[in-house]
């Protein structure tokens, strides 16, 4: 059986001011009516696919289960961690909850703030992958690279030809978050796939790669499952085991060090909705590429979104070209759309003032 785990404990900061602390933007509603949670929770479903785990944060605990029960999923569990610490701990504490249910289960992680369209090739492409997961390798999911991105990991391929193969193969390399120069380098040589932050494994080796990578953090996060308790559906992580845990992702505890690492390519849409630019692309732009919620009119405008959540407010753009501006009841962005990586500084700006 293949467990889901949805991780949605981020924040979301290239989105402010719709993605906040309390609301990111993984719960909120980006595109067309159903949020980017919602979507990964209903991803996959149907046969071989038990239903999801989430790993979430406190805060967000009845926004996850009302979400859940509107797309009319039921989770397997719903864990909560005492604090964000990124996402090693957290699929680690998922990994060792299902090992009590079901220790011979494979775990399908999946992130958040993601956009897959085609939801049975995505299975497809998941069940393609299981023998490789069964027999013990760490599966990633590859995308075509189509720029020199550096919010992303990379996966180096030991044959460039299987980048479009139907079935998994081995890994040279993974490389967390380049910077710009190596990423271009990386991106001209045709070698690489960007990670979709997908993971696939068995419980057995994901655990084992913890032990002989980050024996510590398996350590605290042991301890965190052992004194856990239950409440109200949730299953909380013991506090004091998971202040000793480390903060940091996946990708830098365990991938960029593991040696059993396969790719399985994906090509039938993935987009990230980590910013602006990209909620602008992925809502269909109209004639002159504009994009715009009710409430907001553009005259003369080209290439620009503007969207306004605040009911009875009008937001008019003239003679706009390639911007942003996004109104909410407390806070209105205005950038050009080539800034959308950089609207992070707004939150850091804003709370190093408050
Ligand atoms: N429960 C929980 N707790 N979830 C978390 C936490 C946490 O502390 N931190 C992050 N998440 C969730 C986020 O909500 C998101 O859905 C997912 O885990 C990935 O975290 P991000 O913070 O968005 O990672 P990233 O975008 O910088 O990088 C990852 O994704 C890229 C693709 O979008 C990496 O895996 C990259 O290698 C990858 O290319
Ligand atoms: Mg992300």
């Amino acid at each position: 059986m293949i467990y889901p785990v949805i991780l949605c404990g981020g924040a979301g900061t290239r989105l402010w001011p719709l993605s906040r602390k309390a609301y990111p933007k993984q719960f909120a509603d980006l595109i067309d009516g159903t949020s980017l949670f919602q979507r990964a929770a209903t991803l996959v479903q149907g046969e071989g696919f038990a239903a999801p785990a989430i790993v979430t944060g406190d805060p967000f605990r009845f926004i996850v289960a009302e979400q859940l029960d509107a797309a009319g999923a039921t989770p397997s569990a719903i864990l909560i961690e005492p604090e964000g610490r990124n996402t090693a701990p957290a699929i680690l504490a998922a990994a060792l909850v299902l090992q009590r249910q079901d220790p011979d289960a494979l775990m399908l992680v999946l992130p958040s703030d993601h956009l897959i369209p085609d939801a049975p090739a995505f299975q497809a492409a998941v069940r393609a992958a299981r023998q490789s997961a069964l027999d013990g390798s760490l599966v990633t999911f590859g995308i075509e690279p189509t720029r020199a991105e550096t919010g992303y990991g990379y996966l180096e391929l030991d044959d460039p030809s299987a980048r479009s193969a139907p079935t998994p193969s081995p890994l040279m390399r993974f490389v967390e978050k380049p910077d710009a120069e190596r990423a271009a380098a990386m991106l001209a040589s045709g070698k690489y796939l960007w990670n979709a932050g997908i993971f696939l494994f068995s419980l057995a080796a994901i655990i084992d790669a913890y032990r002989r990578h980050a024996p510590d953090l398996l350590a605290a996060v042991e301890g965190a499952v052992a004194g856990g308790s239950a409440d109200l559906g949730f299953t909380r992580l013991g506090v004091e085991a998971w202040r000793g845990a480390a903060t940091i992702s996946i990708d830098y505890a365990i991938m960029e060090k593991a040696d059993n690492l396969v790719v399985m390519p994906f090509a039938a849409g993935w987009s990230d909705l980590g910013d602006w630019k990209s909620v602008w692309q992925e809502s269909g732009p109209d004639a002159q590429a504009n994009v715009c919620s009710r409430g907001a009119t553009a005259i003369d405008c080209t290439g620009t979104l503007l969207r306004s959540e605040v009911d009875g407010l009008e937001l008019v753009g003239i003679g706009l070209d390639d911007m942003i501006v996004v109104a909410m009841p407390d806070a209105v962005l205005v950038a050009p759309r080539a800034a959308s990586q950089r609207v992070g500084e707004a939150v850091k700006t804003l709370k190093a003032r408050s």
